[in-house]
């Protein structure tokens, strides 16, 4: 097995022999190519790919608009120290689509833009604090790497909830400001508000919480936010990392029809590259040029990084943004093919989220809507069902959220739906 021989090999260089520490809980697999909707191996294995590199190949691997304009931009050279019309061209798409951004700065990666919106807001308030929500994730910074795995709070227990560390080594001094409250519970941010809105910079949510499930906002719960925030003086910054440019055009915000202050977006726009941006209100966003916040980054708008960018967002916005709805359509077909899967069989396995980012689990529970809830499901069968879909070549993320790009095709949802019912079927 070439992909067992690697990864020998690989661990006595590279810790664990993976780059990412996400890596460390999936089989290890050495890909040696991919395209379109597909993953090749070392081993010459097939996966229909519901990873997509952790949501950012939306339109699938290797697709031919990104990579030629990609190689044409190579030719041009690489970094300036400096500007290129490129990037004004890429921030002007970018604001033409996201409902909240009077500017644009753009990154590489969507930890960094959740730490400039954090330090923007704190500017903007004169504020220290923050909220966020237990079981979001928002990169792997030493002040928002809290509370987002391990075990639930009682969430009618005492709030905010305690501080859990996610990693050895963190800083403890940097969570100080950090306050951790349960999900979809406009109540529970009423009353921290109440207490301590005074020292509340901002609230930074994913718009709908895709790092546990694909748990979508209950009615009325981001424009409750909203409200809050206004009557606080807090900044709303909309994590959209992962809802940006899958959701739609104008990502959940434009979906649920409510405008953040600020909002950090990466993954599906780069198409597989290396580019996120911080978008938001001029009158916060203004402080990073006035040279007051800062925000810094040498290889912030290499050209490679904007030229996949605006490639991307050419195919995206084409056709008043056809592509989402095919991709939704997609996603949809699958979520149904499941859900009629596991009636035929018995299984309570639930499919929650939308088409274009999705999620299966194993629950009882009549609704899913916050970490606590998540975790009622059965985790021991979400894992075997994940591990026994792989050898059928199919593969989602191995916690359970499956991406869709637009490079499905109807086989792919055929091959997708057998699997599980084969996988279901054996029990
Ligand atoms: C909602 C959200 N925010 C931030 C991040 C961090 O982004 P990156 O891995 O590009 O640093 C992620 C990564 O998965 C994410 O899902």
């Amino acid at each position: 097995m070439q992909s067992e021989d690697y990864e020998r090999k690989a661990r006595k260089f590279i810790p664990g022999g993976v780059n990412s520490n996400v890596r460390l809980a999936a089989p290890t697999i050495c890909f040696s190519h991919a395209r379109g909707s597909k993953l090749y191996d070392l081993d010459g294995n097939e996966y229909i790919d519901y990873a997509l590199g952790m949501g950012p190949t939306i339109l699938g691997h290797a697709p031919p608009s990104v990579i030629q304009a990609v190689q044409e931009t190579l030719s041009l050279g690489q970094l300036f120290a400096g500007q290129h019309p490129l990037e004004l061209e890429l921030a002007e798409l970018l604001a033409a689509h996201i409902p909240s951004a009077e500017r644009v700065r753009i990154g590489l990666t969507g930890s960094e833009m959740v730490q400039a919106a954090l330090r923007v807001a704190r500017a903007h308030t004169g504020r220290p604090g923050f909220i966020k929500f237990e079981g979001q994730y928002h990169g792997w910074f030493d002040n928002v790497l809290v509370n987002h795995s391990g075990p639930a709070n009682d969430p009618a227990g005492e709030l905010p909830f305690p501080i859990h560390l996610q990693t050895a080594g963190q800083a403890v001094s940097a969570t100080t400001d950090t306050h951790v409250l349960p999900w979809n519970d406009l109540g529970a941010v009423a009353r921290l508000l109440a207490a301590r809105g005074d020292q509340i910079a901002a609230i930074i949510t994913e718009p709908v919480m895709c790092n546990t499930g694909a748990l979508a906002p209950r009615d009325g719960y981001l424009q409750g936010l909203r409200e809050l925030c206004d009557q606080y003086g807090v900044v709303l910054i909309f994590d959209e990392v992962i809802t940006g440019f899958r959701l739609g055009l104008s990502g959940a915000q434009g979906k649920f029809g409510v405008t953040p202050d600020l909002s950090t977006f990466a993954k599906a726009f780069g198409g597989g590259f290396p580019v996120a941006a911080l978008a938001g209100k001029a009158e916060i966003m203004d402080l990073f040029g006035a040279g007051s916040v800062n925000h810094s980054g040498t290889y912030n708008s290499n050209l490679v990084s904007i030229a996949a960018g605006i490639a991307t967002l050419r195919e995206l916005t084409a056709d008043d943004g056809a592509l989402f709805s095919k991709i939704a359509a997609t996603g949809e077909d699958i979520m149904s093919g499941i859900r009629d899967a596991a009636r035929r069989h018995g299984a309570n396995l639930k499919v929650l989220g939308f088409g274009a980012v999705f999620h299966t689990l194993f629950t009882d529970a009549p609704e899913t809507y916050d970490y606590a809830s998540y975790k009622r499901a059965d985790a021991a069968r979400q894992k075997r069902f994940m591990d026994a879909l792989l050898p059928l070549g199919i593969r989602p993320t191995g916690r359970g959220t499956w991406f869709v790009s637009a490079a499905h095709s109807g086989e792919d949802v055929d091959r997708t739906v057998a699997a599980v019912d084969q996988v279901l079927r054996a029990g």
